[in-house]
């Protein structure tokens, strides 16, 4: 079969892994280590290349204002704030105390304590009901799937023409293209809002294939 693509495998990704700016880092590998003996849940976790991708991403786009939804230890709060402007600003919505104090924690080691605002609770009643300070750069939604598309509903008109609006888990380990595995509730959710983005004259949107799949979606300006 002729494909198009590579298929990865554990050495060509650690080899990307490696050879990426923040592949390495020290104290993304020493949370990741922290994260890691909490067990199963560990998974939540971004991926080395997902960490090199969103601070490669916010860098880009000179991003100032930035919300996330989901930020468990906080892998990707990091990546994240390392790649605000000075002066930049990162809020983050999470209801699990216990995971969110480590993230605190590699908050402060990594001196990002002032860029990064924690609303502690429920994100399905603070991200409807928060009003940003100004107009968003960048969402990173990693969350529970099946409210994606109302964050993502909530968040839209509070960022910016061209800004981004990032969704992870969007391939669900293969469940997407699976008979059985389509049926599922949280997988039946992010399949029907991949098709619906793709689809969305709102945004331009890129699924692209890392960890287990992003999807990237660019505020187009008013009027499409
Ligand atoms: C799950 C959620 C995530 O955001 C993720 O990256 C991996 C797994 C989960 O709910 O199982
Ligand atoms: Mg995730």
């Amino acid at each position: 079969m002729s494909t198009s693509f590579l298929p990865l495998n554990e050495s060509l990704y650690r080899y990307l892994v490696d050879q990426s700016s923040e592949g390495r880092d020290p104290l993304l590998t020493q949370l990741r280590r922290e994260t890691g003996t909490l067990g199963d849940v560990a998974e939540m976790a971004i991926s080395p290349d997902q960490c090199a991708f969103l601070s490669f991403i916010t860098s880009l786009i000179g991003a100032q204002y930035a919300v996330e939804v989901g930020t468990f230890t906080g892998s990707s709060s990091i990546s994240i704030a390392r790649g605000l402007i000075p002066g930049g600003r990162l809020v983050c919505f999470d209801q699990d105390f216990r995971y969110t104090s480590i993230a605190r924690r590699y908050w402060f080691n990594a001196g990002l304590q002032n860029k990064i605002e924690l609303r502690l609770g429920n994100a399905h009643q603070l991200v409807p009901r928060f009003r940003a300070a100004g107009p968003l750069d960048l969402v990173f939604i990693d969350a529970d799937k099946e409210a994606y598309d109302f964050y993502y509903e909530s968040l839209l008109p509070m960022v910016r023409v061209n800004g981004l609006i990032i969704f992870d888990n969007m391939l669900r380990g293969g469940k997407v293209v699976d008979p059985v595995g389509r049926t599922e509730p949280a997988t039946r959710a992010v399949d029907e809002l991949n098709r619906k983005l793709a689809t969305d004259p709102r945004v331009q949107s890129v699924m692209v294939p890392i960890a287990d799949g992003l999807h990237l979606c660019r505020k187009r300006e008013r009027g499409y």
